[in-house]
C-alpha cells in the first residue's frame, strides 16, 4: 500500500505537534503531508514553508475538493471544529479533531452522525489517553489492584494562566477553563474508569478574576486579545455522577487565588487509591499495615513522544490495525457532561444527563 496522504486544517500551536507525529510516520515511509489550510493566508504560507508541505489553502472545502486525503487533522479554534470535520469526512478523509470535540453536544453528535454515514473514522484529540501514566494506571486497574472505583478527584488549575485571544471568547471557544482544561481530566477519569456514562451533574462557574491580574499574566502565551472579548468563566467546579456509581469531583481554572498551578487525578477504589501527579502512587494496606506503593520506572506523565503516540494511534486505527483509543462517541459523551455542568451553573441546581 502507498503512503497515506495527510492534510492539516488550522496551522496554529497544536498543529505543530500533530506535524511531529506525521513527520515521524513520514520518516518510516507511511504518510506524506500534502496540504495545509488556514483562514489566515500569511500564517499558512509560513507553515507550509517551514514544514515543506507542497500546497496550501485558505478554505478547507477547496482543499478537500482538490486533494485526495486519507487523514486530516482538525486543529482550528473550537467553533470551527464541526464544519471543518464534516467537510473533511464528506471529502473522504478519516479525521482527528482536537479537543473539545465541538462547542456543544448537538454539534458533536452531528459530526459523529456524518462519520457513521460516511464510514470514516472520527477520533477526538484526547491525548492524555495515550499517556504513559494512563497505560500504567490501566494496568493496575485491570490487574484488580484498585478494586471498584467509586470516587475520583480531577483538577487542572492555573493561578494566572488565561490564554487570552479566542480561548477567552465564548463565541469561538464555547467556554473557559472547563471546556479547555477540564475536558482533558474529565475524559481521562472516564477512560481509566472504563468509560461509564454520565447521569447527572451539579456545576458552578465564576468569572470573578477575569483574564489575568498580575502584570504580564494577561496573555499567558503571548496571544493578543485582538478582536476577541473575554466572555467565559475563569473558574469552574462540578460533581458528576456516572451510571456505574462513580462520582467525579472536578475543578478547572484560568485564574484562581491558589499557591501554584497544578493538576492531578485521584481514583479511590474498594481495594486501593491511586494518585497520578506529580508521580504515580498507590495507597492500600498489606498484612494489616497501610502502605504507599511507588511503581519503579518512569511513572510521571511524559510529554516526550505523547502526541506522536496519539497520531500513530490515529494512523493505525484508520487502517484498522488497532481499535481507536479516543473515538467520536466518547467526544459526544464528554460534550454532554460539559453542557450539563454549564447548564447546572446557569440554573443553580443539578441537571440530568441523557
Ligand atoms: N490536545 C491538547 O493538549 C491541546 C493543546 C492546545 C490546544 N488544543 C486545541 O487545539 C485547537 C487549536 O488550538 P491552538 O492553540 O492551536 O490555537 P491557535 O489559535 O494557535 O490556532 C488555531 C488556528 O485555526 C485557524 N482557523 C480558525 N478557523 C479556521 C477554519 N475555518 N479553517 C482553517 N483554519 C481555521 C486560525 O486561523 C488559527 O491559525 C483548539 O481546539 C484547542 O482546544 C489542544
Amino acid at each position: 500500500m502507498g503512503k497515506l496522504k495527510v492534510g492539516i486544517i488550522g496551522s496554529g500551536g497544536i498543529s505543530t505537534v500533530h506535524m511531529d507525529g506525521y513527520n515521524l510516520l513520514a520518516s518510516k515511509g507511511e504518510v506524506e503531508v500534502v496540504a495545509a489550510c488556514d483562514i489566515d493566508e500569511e500564517k499558512v504560507k509560513r507553515y507550509v514553508k517551514k514544514y515543506n508541505i507542497p500546497r496550501y489553502y485558505t478554505d478547507c472545502r477547496e482543499m478537500m475538493a482538490k486533494e485526495e486525503l486519507d487523514l486530516v487533522s482538525v486543529c482550528t479554534w473550537n467553533s470551527a471544529h464541526k464544519d471543518c470535520t464534516i467537510v473533511a469526512l464528506r471529502g473522504g478523509a478519516n479525521v482527528i479533531c482536537e479537543k473539545p470535540m465541538a462547542l456543544n453536544a448537538v454539534e458533536a453528535q452531528e459530526m459523529l452522525d456524518v462519520a457513521k454515514e460516511t464510514g470514516k473514522l472520527l477520533q477526538v484529540g484526547f491525548v492524555r489517553r495515550f499517556g504513559n501514566d494512563a497505560d500504567l494506571v490501566k494496568k493496575f486497574i485491570k490487574g484488580g489492584t484498585i478494586g471498584d472505583i467509586y470516587y475520583a478527584k480531577a483538577t487542572y488549575l492555573r493561578r494566572d494562566g488565561c490564554p487570552g485571544g479566542w480561548f477567552g471568547d465564548k463565541a469561538y471557544s464555547g467556554g473557559g477553563p472547563l471546556i479547555d482544561l477540564g475536558v482533558h481530566v474529565i475524559d481521562l477519569v472516564r477512560y481509566l474508569a472504563g468509560n461509564p456514562l454520565p447521569v447527572e451533574a451539579f456545576g458552578v462557574t465564576y468569572d470573578n478574576l477575569g483574564c489575568g491580574r498580575a502584570e504580564g499574566g494577561d496573555v499567558a502565551w503571548g496571544n493578543p486579545r485582538g478582536k476577541f472579548e473575554f466572555s467565559v468563566e475563569d473558574f469552574a467546579a462540578a460533581m458528576v455522577k456516572f451510571d456505574n456509581g462513580l462520582t467525579l469531583n472536578v475543578e478547572a481554572s484560568f485564574n484562581l487565588n491558589l499557591k501554584e498551578d497544578g493538576g492531578n487525578i485521584e481514583l479511590f477504589g474498594t481495594k486501593a487509591g491511586i494518585n497520578l501527579s506529580p508521580s504515580l502512587e498507590i495507597y492500600t494496606d498489606m498484612a494489616g499495615q497501610y502502605v504507599n506503593v511507588t511503581p519503579t520506572g518512569e511513572t510521571a506523565l511524559s510529554f516526550s513522544g505523547l502526541f506522536e503516540r496519539e497520531i500513530e494511534g490515529f494512523y493505525n486505527a484508520a487502517l484498522g490495525k488497532e481499535p481507536c483509543r479516543a473515538p467520536g462517541e466518547d467526544g459526544v459523551v464528554l460534550m454532554k457532561i460539559l453542557d450539563a455542568i454549564y447548564e447546572s451553573a446557569r440554573v443553580g441546581h443539578s441537571v440530568q444527563i441523557k
